[in-house]
Protein backbone atom coordinates (compact mmCIF):
# COMPACT_ATOMS: atom_id res chain seq x y z
CA UNK A 1 0.00 0.00 0.00
CA UNK A 2 0.64 3.70 -0.12
CA UNK A 3 2.06 5.14 2.77
CA UNK A 4 1.91 8.64 3.52
CA UNK A 5 5.29 10.53 2.31
CA UNK A 6 6.64 11.71 -0.82
CA UNK A 7 5.99 9.66 -4.13
CA UNK A 8 7.70 9.76 -7.39
CA UNK A 9 5.93 9.98 -10.09
CA UNK A 10 7.17 10.84 -13.91
CA UNK A 11 9.59 13.76 -12.95
CA UNK A 12 7.67 15.19 -10.24
CA UNK A 13 7.64 14.12 -6.31
CA UNK A 14 4.30 14.75 -4.93
CA UNK A 15 3.59 14.13 -1.02
CA UNK A 16 0.63 11.59 -0.70
CA UNK A 17 -1.12 12.62 2.58
CA UNK A 18 -4.94 11.06 2.47
CA UNK A 19 -6.81 13.49 4.98
CA UNK A 20 -4.27 16.16 5.16
CA UNK A 21 -2.75 15.27 7.76
CA UNK A 22 0.64 17.09 7.61
CA UNK A 23 -0.35 19.22 5.05
CA UNK A 24 -0.94 23.20 5.51
CA UNK A 25 -3.28 24.68 2.93
CA UNK A 26 -3.02 28.37 4.64
CA UNK A 27 -0.99 30.59 6.85
CA UNK A 28 -3.39 32.00 9.11
CA UNK A 29 -3.69 34.53 11.79
CA UNK A 30 -6.81 33.56 13.08
CA UNK A 31 -6.77 30.42 15.33
CA UNK A 32 -4.51 28.55 17.28
CA UNK A 33 -4.80 24.99 18.39
CA UNK A 34 -2.29 23.29 20.50
CA UNK A 35 -4.04 19.62 20.57
CA UNK A 36 -1.62 17.94 22.39
CA UNK A 37 -2.02 20.37 25.16
CA UNK A 38 -5.91 20.91 24.49
CA UNK A 39 -5.18 24.64 24.11
CA UNK A 40 -7.61 26.54 21.72
CA UNK A 41 -7.39 30.67 21.18
CA UNK A 42 -9.26 32.77 18.58
CA UNK A 43 -7.00 36.09 18.04
CA UNK A 44 -4.62 35.27 20.48
CA UNK A 45 -7.41 35.23 23.74
CA UNK A 46 -8.20 31.98 25.52
CA UNK A 47 -11.61 30.13 24.65
CA UNK A 48 -12.57 29.89 28.14
CA UNK A 49 -11.57 34.21 28.44
CA UNK A 50 -14.00 34.43 25.53
CA UNK A 51 -16.64 31.51 26.73
CA UNK A 52 -16.88 33.46 30.23
CA UNK A 53 -16.68 37.17 29.18
CA UNK A 54 -17.29 37.70 25.58
CA UNK A 55 -20.78 37.59 23.75
CA UNK A 56 -21.39 35.76 19.97
CA UNK A 57 -21.27 39.27 18.24
CA UNK A 58 -18.37 40.06 19.89
CA UNK A 59 -16.51 37.33 18.87
CA UNK A 60 -17.58 37.40 15.37
CA UNK A 61 -16.16 40.66 15.14
CA UNK A 62 -12.59 39.71 16.78
CA UNK A 63 -12.46 36.67 14.53
CA UNK A 64 -13.27 38.27 11.41
CA UNK A 65 -11.75 42.33 12.31
CA UNK A 66 -8.45 40.78 14.22
CA UNK A 67 -9.80 43.11 17.36
CA UNK A 68 -12.15 43.18 19.76
CA UNK A 69 -14.33 45.89 19.12
CA UNK A 70 -14.58 48.98 20.76
CA UNK A 71 -18.16 49.82 22.53
CA UNK A 72 -19.05 52.13 19.70
CA UNK A 73 -17.93 49.43 17.06
CA UNK A 74 -19.88 46.99 18.92
CA UNK A 75 -22.88 49.01 18.67
CA UNK A 76 -22.65 49.79 15.07
CA UNK A 77 -21.52 45.83 13.94
CA UNK A 78 -24.77 45.44 16.13
CA UNK A 79 -27.02 47.42 14.46
CA UNK A 80 -26.45 47.16 10.95
CA UNK A 81 -26.61 42.82 11.71
CA UNK A 82 -30.18 44.09 13.44
CA UNK A 83 -30.66 46.34 10.27
CA UNK A 84 -30.13 43.49 7.49
CA UNK A 85 -32.08 40.65 9.09
CA UNK A 86 -35.10 41.01 6.40
CA UNK A 87 -34.85 38.58 3.70
CA UNK A 88 -36.40 39.17 0.30
CA UNK A 89 -39.92 37.85 0.04
CA UNK A 90 -39.54 35.63 -2.88
CA UNK A 91 -36.99 33.68 -0.77
CA UNK A 92 -39.98 32.34 1.14
CA UNK A 93 -41.25 31.05 -1.81
CA UNK A 94 -38.22 29.13 -2.24
CA UNK A 95 -38.78 27.37 0.99
CA UNK A 96 -42.12 26.42 0.56
CA UNK A 97 -40.84 24.30 -3.18
CA UNK A 98 -38.66 21.65 -0.42
CA UNK A 99 -40.45 18.88 0.98
CA UNK A 100 -42.08 18.99 4.30
CA UNK A 101 -40.04 16.60 5.88
CA UNK A 102 -36.16 17.72 4.33
CA UNK A 103 -33.54 18.01 6.65
CA UNK A 104 -32.68 21.63 7.83
CA UNK A 105 -29.44 21.92 6.47
CA UNK A 106 -29.88 20.76 3.35
CA UNK A 107 -32.12 23.48 3.20
CA UNK A 108 -30.14 25.77 4.74
CA UNK A 109 -27.07 25.07 2.64
CA UNK A 110 -29.49 25.53 -0.80
CA UNK A 111 -30.65 28.91 0.78
CA UNK A 112 -27.24 30.32 1.91
CA UNK A 113 -26.07 29.41 -2.21
CA UNK A 114 -29.44 30.90 -3.16
CA UNK A 115 -28.32 34.30 -1.12
CA UNK A 116 -26.09 34.71 -4.56
CA UNK A 117 -28.93 35.04 -6.25
CA UNK A 118 -30.78 37.96 -4.60
CA UNK A 119 -27.62 40.12 -3.70
CA UNK A 120 -25.95 39.65 -7.28
CA UNK A 121 -24.63 43.41 -5.88
CA UNK A 122 -22.07 41.60 -3.88
CA UNK A 123 -20.47 38.79 -4.63
CA UNK A 124 -16.71 40.51 -5.84
CA UNK A 125 -14.39 38.98 -3.18
CA UNK A 126 -11.84 41.90 -3.78
CA UNK A 127 -14.06 45.15 -3.62
CA UNK A 128 -14.04 45.92 0.06
CA UNK A 129 -17.26 47.52 -0.04
CA UNK A 130 -19.06 44.67 -1.76
CA UNK A 131 -17.39 42.18 0.87
CA UNK A 132 -18.68 44.38 3.85
CA UNK A 133 -22.07 43.95 2.69
CA UNK A 134 -22.10 40.29 2.28
CA UNK A 135 -20.31 39.63 5.88
CA UNK A 136 -23.45 41.93 7.53
CA UNK A 137 -25.69 39.90 5.18
CA UNK A 138 -24.56 36.28 6.21
CA UNK A 139 -24.44 37.30 9.67
CA UNK A 140 -28.08 38.72 9.46
CA UNK A 141 -29.76 36.61 7.51
CA UNK A 142 -28.62 32.52 8.08
CA UNK A 143 -29.94 32.74 11.37
CA UNK A 144 -33.05 33.90 9.78
CA UNK A 145 -32.81 30.96 7.45
CA UNK A 146 -31.82 28.34 10.02
CA UNK A 147 -35.41 29.40 11.97
CA UNK A 148 -37.39 29.25 8.97
CA UNK A 149 -35.28 25.46 8.10
CA UNK A 150 -36.62 24.60 10.79
CA UNK A 151 -40.47 26.18 10.72
CA UNK A 152 -40.73 24.64 7.15
CA UNK A 153 -39.78 21.52 8.53
CA UNK A 154 -42.43 21.77 11.64
CA UNK A 155 -45.51 22.98 8.96
CA UNK A 156 -45.41 26.37 11.22
CA UNK A 157 -45.83 30.20 9.54
CA UNK A 158 -42.77 31.84 9.44
CA UNK A 159 -42.03 34.75 11.55
CA UNK A 160 -40.75 37.82 10.72
CA UNK A 161 -37.19 39.32 12.59
CA UNK A 162 -37.93 41.49 15.47
CA UNK A 163 -34.71 43.82 15.00
CA UNK A 164 -35.43 45.10 18.50
CA UNK A 165 -33.75 41.77 19.45
CA UNK A 166 -29.99 40.71 18.94
CA UNK A 167 -28.86 38.03 16.72
CA UNK A 168 -29.22 35.03 19.61
CA UNK A 169 -32.48 36.91 20.35
CA UNK A 170 -33.71 36.88 16.82
CA UNK A 171 -33.17 33.40 16.49
CA UNK A 172 -34.62 31.68 19.44
CA UNK A 173 -37.93 33.76 18.64
CA UNK A 174 -37.95 32.76 15.13
CA UNK A 175 -37.35 29.03 15.95
CA UNK A 176 -39.92 28.55 19.08
CA UNK A 177 -42.15 31.80 18.41
CA UNK A 178 -45.88 31.53 16.99
CA UNK A 179 -47.71 34.32 15.40
CA UNK A 180 -50.50 34.36 17.97
CA UNK A 181 -48.53 34.42 21.20
CA UNK A 182 -45.44 37.11 22.42
CA UNK A 183 -42.48 34.96 22.84
CA UNK A 184 -40.74 35.27 26.58
CA UNK A 185 -37.13 34.59 26.01
CA UNK A 186 -35.38 33.00 28.41
CA UNK A 187 -32.65 34.65 30.00
CA UNK A 188 -30.66 31.88 31.09
CA UNK A 189 -31.27 30.30 27.66
CA UNK A 190 -30.08 33.23 25.37
CA UNK A 191 -26.42 32.94 27.89
CA UNK A 192 -26.00 29.55 27.10
CA UNK A 193 -26.79 29.44 23.58
CA UNK A 194 -25.18 32.78 22.69
CA UNK A 195 -21.71 30.92 24.61
CA UNK A 196 -22.11 27.73 22.69
CA UNK A 197 -22.28 29.53 19.58
CA UNK A 198 -19.04 31.22 20.89
CA UNK A 199 -17.47 28.05 21.65
CA UNK A 200 -18.19 26.83 17.96
CA UNK A 201 -17.02 30.00 16.19
CA UNK A 202 -13.77 28.90 14.54
CA UNK A 203 -11.58 25.94 14.54
CA UNK A 204 -8.70 27.11 11.86
CA UNK A 205 -8.83 24.22 9.14
CA UNK A 206 -11.07 21.88 9.56
CA UNK A 207 -12.96 20.33 7.19
CA UNK A 208 -15.97 22.56 6.71
CA UNK A 209 -13.37 25.67 6.64
CA UNK A 210 -10.96 24.04 4.22
CA UNK A 211 -13.87 23.17 2.13
CA UNK A 212 -15.51 27.12 2.39
CA UNK A 213 -11.44 27.92 1.58
CA UNK A 214 -10.59 25.09 -1.51
CA UNK A 215 -14.10 26.71 -3.00
CA UNK A 216 -13.10 30.00 -2.50
CA UNK A 217 -9.98 29.88 -3.87
CA UNK A 218 -11.61 29.66 -7.54
CA UNK A 219 -12.53 33.55 -6.39
CA UNK A 220 -15.85 31.92 -6.16
CA UNK A 221 -18.55 34.69 -4.38
CA UNK A 222 -19.06 34.13 -0.50
CA UNK A 223 -22.21 32.89 -0.51
CA UNK A 224 -21.37 29.71 -2.49
CA UNK A 225 -18.40 29.01 -0.70
CA UNK A 226 -20.17 29.22 2.62
CA UNK A 227 -23.00 27.10 1.47
CA UNK A 228 -20.01 24.44 0.27
CA UNK A 229 -19.01 24.75 4.03
CA UNK A 230 -22.39 24.33 5.42
CA UNK A 231 -22.50 20.77 3.03
CA UNK A 232 -19.26 19.75 4.42
CA UNK A 233 -20.71 20.27 7.62
CA UNK A 234 -23.27 18.25 7.52
CA UNK A 235 -21.49 14.72 7.46
CA UNK A 236 -21.89 12.71 10.34
CA UNK A 237 -18.03 12.73 11.20
CA UNK A 238 -18.01 16.41 11.59
CA UNK A 239 -20.88 18.63 12.26
CA UNK A 240 -23.38 15.73 12.38
CA UNK A 241 -21.75 14.55 15.77
CA UNK A 242 -24.36 16.26 17.83
CA UNK A 243 -26.99 14.59 16.49
CA UNK A 244 -25.68 11.12 16.40
CA UNK A 245 -24.53 11.24 20.08
CA UNK A 246 -28.12 12.19 21.17
CA UNK A 247 -29.34 9.15 19.02
CA UNK A 248 -26.62 7.26 20.49
CA UNK A 249 -27.51 8.25 24.33
CA UNK A 250 -31.50 7.61 22.60
CA UNK A 251 -30.95 4.16 21.56
CA UNK A 252 -28.92 3.21 25.04
CA UNK A 253 -31.71 4.73 27.21
CA UNK A 254 -34.26 2.88 25.09
CA UNK A 255 -32.82 -0.14 24.66
CA UNK A 256 -31.89 -0.41 27.87
CA UNK A 257 -27.86 -1.02 27.25
CA UNK A 258 -25.64 -1.13 29.94
CA UNK A 259 -22.71 1.58 29.41
CA UNK A 260 -20.57 -1.42 29.83
CA UNK A 261 -22.08 -3.23 27.50
CA UNK A 262 -21.72 -0.58 24.86
CA UNK A 263 -18.36 0.54 25.27
CA UNK A 264 -17.48 -3.19 24.36
CA UNK A 265 -19.44 -3.06 21.50
CA UNK A 266 -17.42 0.21 20.65
CA UNK A 267 -14.44 -1.78 21.20
CA UNK A 268 -15.05 -4.64 19.03
CA UNK A 269 -14.55 -2.98 15.40
CA UNK A 270 -16.39 -5.16 14.05
CA UNK A 271 -19.35 -3.81 15.20
CA UNK A 272 -18.55 -0.68 13.46
CA UNK A 273 -19.84 1.10 16.16
CA UNK A 274 -18.06 4.60 17.52
CA UNK A 275 -18.18 6.41 20.67
CA UNK A 276 -20.01 9.20 18.93
CA UNK A 277 -18.80 12.42 20.47
CA UNK A 278 -15.47 11.33 21.45
CA UNK A 279 -12.29 11.72 19.57
CA UNK A 280 -10.70 14.56 17.37
CA UNK A 281 -7.86 14.80 14.46
CA UNK A 282 -6.27 17.05 16.34
CA UNK A 283 -7.08 17.45 19.99
CA UNK A 284 -5.18 14.42 21.66
CA UNK A 285 -6.47 15.73 24.88
CA UNK A 286 -9.62 16.82 26.30
CA UNK A 287 -11.30 19.26 24.13
CA UNK A 288 -11.39 22.76 26.20
CA UNK A 289 -14.41 23.55 24.73
CA UNK A 290 -16.18 19.94 25.75
CA UNK A 291 -14.74 20.91 29.24
CA UNK A 292 -17.14 24.38 29.11
CA UNK A 293 -19.45 22.37 27.69
CA UNK A 294 -20.05 20.26 30.41
CA UNK A 295 -20.52 22.44 33.26
CA UNK A 296 -22.82 24.24 30.71
CA UNK A 297 -25.22 21.02 30.03
CA UNK A 298 -25.07 20.44 34.23
CA UNK A 299 -26.57 23.98 34.80
CA UNK A 300 -29.41 23.76 31.91
CA UNK A 301 -30.55 20.49 32.39
CA UNK A 302 -30.76 21.05 36.22
CA UNK A 303 -32.66 24.23 35.11
CA UNK A 304 -34.85 22.76 31.77
CA UNK A 305 -34.52 19.30 31.59
CA UNK A 306 -34.22 17.83 35.26
CA UNK A 307 -33.98 13.98 35.27
CA UNK A 308 -32.11 13.69 32.11
CA UNK A 309 -31.10 10.21 32.33
CA UNK A 310 -29.44 10.83 28.98
CA UNK A 311 -26.85 13.07 31.07
CA UNK A 312 -26.57 10.23 33.17
CA UNK A 313 -26.02 7.96 30.94
CA UNK A 314 -23.53 10.43 29.13
CA UNK A 315 -21.22 10.67 32.37
CA UNK A 316 -21.18 7.58 32.56
CA UNK A 317 -19.86 6.87 29.22
CA UNK A 318 -16.94 9.36 29.99
CA UNK A 319 -15.91 8.06 33.26
CA UNK A 320 -15.89 4.12 32.17
CA UNK A 321 -13.90 5.70 28.38
CA UNK A 322 -11.42 7.88 30.18
CA UNK A 323 -10.19 4.75 32.28
CA UNK A 324 -10.21 2.34 29.48
CA UNK A 325 -6.43 1.27 27.57
CA UNK A 326 -8.75 1.34 24.25
CA UNK A 327 -9.18 5.17 24.98
CA UNK A 328 -6.38 6.05 26.58
CA UNK A 329 -3.98 4.42 23.94
CA UNK A 330 -5.53 6.24 20.98
CA UNK A 331 -6.39 9.32 22.87
CA UNK A 332 -9.71 9.14 22.32
CA UNK A 333 -11.49 12.43 24.84
CA UNK A 334 -14.59 13.87 24.71
CA UNK A 335 -15.21 16.37 21.67
CA UNK A 336 -17.05 19.58 21.98
CA UNK A 337 -20.48 17.37 20.54
CA UNK A 338 -20.63 14.91 23.12
CA UNK A 339 -22.40 17.06 25.47
CA UNK A 340 -24.19 20.03 23.79
CA UNK A 341 -26.82 17.80 22.24
CA UNK A 342 -27.96 16.75 25.52
CA UNK A 343 -28.29 21.21 26.07
CA UNK A 344 -29.83 21.86 22.66
CA UNK A 345 -32.34 18.62 23.58
CA UNK A 346 -33.01 21.01 27.00
CA UNK A 347 -33.74 23.82 25.47
CA UNK A 348 -36.10 22.72 22.72
CA UNK A 349 -34.38 22.20 19.55
CA UNK A 350 -35.46 18.59 17.30
CA UNK A 351 -32.22 16.47 16.62
CA UNK A 352 -32.32 17.93 13.16
CA UNK A 353 -31.62 21.24 14.42
CA UNK A 354 -28.15 20.63 15.71
CA UNK A 355 -26.09 20.98 13.14
CA UNK A 356 -27.80 24.16 11.76
CA UNK A 357 -26.99 25.58 14.99
CA UNK A 358 -23.15 24.20 14.73
CA UNK A 359 -24.02 26.05 11.19
CA UNK A 360 -24.86 29.21 12.96
CA UNK A 361 -21.85 29.21 15.48
CA UNK A 362 -18.96 28.43 12.77
CA UNK A 363 -20.58 30.93 10.53
CA UNK A 364 -17.94 34.07 11.42
CA UNK A 365 -15.11 31.68 11.51
CA UNK A 366 -16.05 31.06 8.23
CA UNK A 367 -16.40 34.49 6.96
CA UNK A 368 -13.28 35.31 8.00
CA UNK A 369 -11.30 32.44 6.80
CA UNK A 370 -12.88 33.00 3.28
CA UNK A 371 -11.75 36.87 3.63
CA UNK A 372 -8.37 35.93 4.92
CA UNK A 373 -8.11 34.17 2.00
CA UNK A 374 -8.61 36.40 -0.14
CA UNK A 375 -6.59 38.73 1.47
CA UNK A 376 -3.47 36.94 0.84
CA UNK A 377 -1.78 37.20 -1.59
CA UNK A 378 0.20 33.86 -1.70
CA UNK A 379 -3.22 32.53 -2.02
CA UNK A 380 -3.54 30.53 -4.99
CA UNK A 381 -6.42 28.07 -6.52
CA UNK A 382 -6.39 25.23 -4.35
CA UNK A 383 -5.59 21.74 -6.66
CA UNK A 384 -4.31 18.84 -4.81
CA UNK A 385 -2.19 16.41 -6.60
CA UNK A 386 -3.24 12.54 -6.69
CA UNK A 387 -1.11 9.24 -6.96
CA UNK A 388 -2.22 7.58 -9.84
CA UNK A 389 -2.97 3.77 -9.61
CA UNK A 390 -5.56 2.82 -12.64
CA UNK A 391 -4.84 0.93 -15.92
CA UNK A 392 -1.41 1.69 -18.06
CA UNK A 393 -2.56 2.48 -21.50
CA UNK A 394 -5.60 0.12 -22.89
CA UNK A 395 -6.47 0.15 -26.30
CA UNK A 396 -10.13 0.34 -26.80
N1 LIG B 1 -14.94 5.50 19.04
C1 LIG B 1 -14.17 4.38 18.96
N2 LIG B 1 -12.97 4.35 18.35
C2 LIG B 1 -12.53 5.48 17.79
C3 LIG B 1 -13.28 6.67 17.85
C4 LIG B 1 -14.52 6.65 18.50
N3 LIG B 1 -15.27 7.76 18.57
N4 LIG B 1 -12.59 7.66 17.21
C5 LIG B 1 -11.47 7.09 16.78
N5 LIG B 1 -11.41 5.77 17.13
C6 LIG B 1 -10.30 4.85 16.90
C7 LIG B 1 -10.24 4.41 15.45
O1 LIG B 1 -10.97 3.22 15.26
C8 LIG B 1 -8.75 4.21 15.25
O2 LIG B 1 -8.39 3.01 15.84
P1 LIG B 1 -7.18 2.12 15.21
O3 LIG B 1 -5.94 2.95 15.34
O4 LIG B 1 -7.17 0.88 16.04
O5 LIG B 1 -7.56 1.86 13.79
C9 LIG B 1 -8.13 5.33 16.08
O6 LIG B 1 -9.10 5.58 17.11
C10 LIG B 1 -7.85 6.60 15.30
O7 LIG B 1 -9.07 7.02 14.67
P2 LIG B 1 -9.16 7.69 13.23
O8 LIG B 1 -10.52 7.45 12.69
O9 LIG B 1 -7.98 7.26 12.42
O10 LIG B 1 -8.96 9.21 13.62
P3 LIG B 1 -9.30 10.45 12.70
O11 LIG B 1 -8.43 11.56 13.16
O12 LIG B 1 -9.24 10.07 11.26
O13 LIG B 1 -10.84 10.74 13.02
C11 LIG B 1 -12.79 11.50 14.12
C12 LIG B 1 -11.26 11.67 13.94
C13 LIG B 1 -13.46 11.47 12.75
C14 LIG B 1 -13.33 12.67 14.91
C15 LIG B 1 -13.05 10.17 14.87
O14 LIG B 1 -12.46 10.22 16.15
C16 LIG B 1 -14.55 9.85 14.98
O15 LIG B 1 -15.11 9.23 14.07
N6 LIG B 1 -15.22 10.25 16.10
C17 LIG B 1 -16.62 10.04 16.26
C18 LIG B 1 -17.37 11.11 15.49
C19 LIG B 1 -17.27 12.48 16.13
O16 LIG B 1 -17.47 12.63 17.32
N7 LIG B 1 -17.01 13.49 15.31
C20 LIG B 1 -16.93 14.87 15.77
C21 LIG B 1 -15.63 15.44 15.45
S1 LIG B 1 -15.43 16.98 16.24
C22 LIG B 1 -16.26 18.10 15.30
O17 LIG B 1 -16.48 17.97 14.13
C23 LIG B 1 -16.71 19.25 16.03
Amino acid sequence: GLGIGSVLRDTQTVTYDPGFMNTANARSAITYIDGEAGILRYRGYPIEDLAKNSSFLEVAYLLIYGELPTGDQLTEWDENIRDHTMLHEDIKDFFNGFPRNAHPMAVLSSAVSALSTFYADSLDPFDEEQVHISTIRLMSKVPVLAAYAYKKSIGQPLLYPDNSLNLTENFLRLTFGVPTEAYELDQDVVDALDMLLILHADHEQNCSTSTVRLVGSSHANIFGSISAGINALFGPLHGGANEAVLNMLDEIRDEGTSPEDFMEKVKNKESGVRLMGFGHRVYKNYDPRARIVKGTAEKILNKLGAGDERLEIAMRLEEKALNDDYFVERKLYPNVDFYTGLIYSAMGFPPRMFTPLFALGRLPGWVAQYREMIDDKETRIGRPRQVYVGQDLRRY
